[in-house]
């Protein structure tokens, strides 16, 4: 029988493709206590029969992900502050131009991106629901509203602020399964010549390089800019651009805007195009995936315990809420690597959800450094590799996995 859901865009008929069984929360870091009361849910990923949006056929509640003690620092990668700085200029530049200007930020977390907007003189305000990183925000003198963003919440926005002239959303969007809410929130709060700018991960990379590991509780949607597209209509936007980045292993940063304010730019057709050539919701290319996903699933574990046979030691590296399917689904624990290091203070010190490999910090990691390290934070690699050099040059190796199992 094949597994289907309804579509959180269109309602209509979801057809899963992979399913990953039980996997837990995966910013769900635990401390030993925790363990007893572990939640877990059905991680399975489908495509719409007719709008092609990629989405999970299971919902996990928001209040379980999203709270006080959420993880994840947008602060963490100097790439990745470096990339905000530029957008948030580029804001300023080009889009926050006119008579005392307003930019609101979904999922602002910790203020990396408003920070730049807030030196500026500019208003502005975070919407973040998970209270500790929304903290971290406002210590830095940073206007946050802790709450989820939605229908509801923009009507306040707009009734103590007016109206947006950019709505922006990094890593946000993918994660919200009421999408309906969202936009039609979007469309009450945007000023009428104003964007929807946000950027997620690009489902057409994830294809190409078998990225799996980006599917995990948080990430709901798989974008494409033909989802996009389709959705932005429906809720009374048209996508006048999409510009594919490099970061978080490939995205797509989109701009809605009201239909005909703005000239949709040749890169929405050019993508368009390219997806269609490549079929990538077409069933077969779907299939094809899956048992690539399958192949990792062999060779990873395999390469680990020939590794650990032959007494070699194994760290991960970057314990990234991607991380938690790679280990849950190719059943990799603590035998096979024995700890994982990472920078995020909030992590250390506690269990990786689901396959309790302990998290150290990294200086753990060159003392001494072990024989091999496996890339669990792939999408930084450059970043990581040129900081951790000496590992290399001490004869370490990297193990990675995406798009496929090799030692480099
Ligand atoms: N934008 C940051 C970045 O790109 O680094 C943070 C991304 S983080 C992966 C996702 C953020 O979205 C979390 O901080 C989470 O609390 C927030 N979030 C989840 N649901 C939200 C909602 N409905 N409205 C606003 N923020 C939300
Ligand atoms: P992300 O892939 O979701 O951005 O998560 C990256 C994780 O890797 C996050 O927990 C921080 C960690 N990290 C390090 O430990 N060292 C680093 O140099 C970088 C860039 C990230
Ligand atoms: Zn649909």
């Amino acid at each position: 029988m094949p597994v289907t859901s309804s579509c959180r865009i269109c309602s209509g008929t979801v057809r899963e493709f992979l399913d990953f069984g039980r996997q837990p929360l995966s910013d769900a870091f635990l401390t030993p206590e925790d363990l007893d009361g572990e939640f877990f849910f059905t991680l399975a990923v489908g495509s719409c029969e007719s709008c092609t949006m990629v989405q999970l056929m299971e919902e996990v509640p928001r209040d379980r992900m999203f709270h006080e003690s959420y993880p994840y620092l947008s602060s963490g990668s100097a790439v990745m502050r470096e990339h905000f700085q530029a957008i948030a200029k580029r804001f300023l530049s080009a889009e926050l131009t006119g008579p005392d200007p307003f930019v609101v930020e979904l999922g602002s977390n910790d203020g990396t991106m408003l920070r730049v907007i807030a030196e500026s003189g500019v208003r502005h305000l975070g919407v973040e629901p998970s209270g500790g990183v929304a903290d971290l925000a406002a210590a830095k003198g940073i206007r946050v509203r802790k709450d989820f963003f939605e229908e509801a919440t923009a009507s306040d926005i707009l009734a103590a602020d007016g109206p947006a002239d950019v709505i922006y959303a990094a890593n946000t969007l993918c994660h919200i399964p009421y999408m309906e809410s969202i936009l039609r929130g979007v469309d009450r709060l945007l000023a009428p010549g104003g964007v929807f700018v946000f950027e997620d991960p690009y489902f057409a990379d994830i294809l190409e390089r078998t990225s799996f590991d980006q599917i995990y509780d948080e990430h709901f949607f798989f974008f494409t800019v033909r989802s996009v597209q389709e959705m932005a209509r429906r809720f009374g936007f048209e996508l006048v651009d999409a510009e594919r980045l490099s970061v978080h292993g490939g995205e797509v940063r989109y701009t809605l805007a009201r239909p005909g304010a703005r000239q949709p730019s040749r890169a929405v057709s050019d993508l368009l195009a390219e997806e269609s050539a490549a079929g990538v919701t077409e069933p077969a290319t779907l299939e094809g995936f899956a048992s690539r996903v399958g192949r990792i699933r062999e060779q990873l574990p395999a390469l680990l315990g020939e590794l650990r046979d032959e007494g070699k030691r194994v760290a991960g590296y970057g314990a990234t809420a991607k991380s938690a399917t790679v280990t849950n689904y190719c059943g990799i624990g603590p035998e096979l690597v024995p700890f994982v290091c990472d920078t995020t203070a909030g992590k250390q010190g506690r269990l990786t959800p689901g396959a309790h490999i302990p998290v150290r910090s990294p200086e753990a990691f060159s003392d001494p450094y072990p024989e091999y390290a496996l890339l669990f934070a792939w999408n930084h690699a450059e970043e990581i590799m040129e900081k951790e050099k000496e590992f290399r040059e001490a004869g370490g190796k990297w193990i990675l996995y995406v798009p496929e199992v090799r030692v480099v």
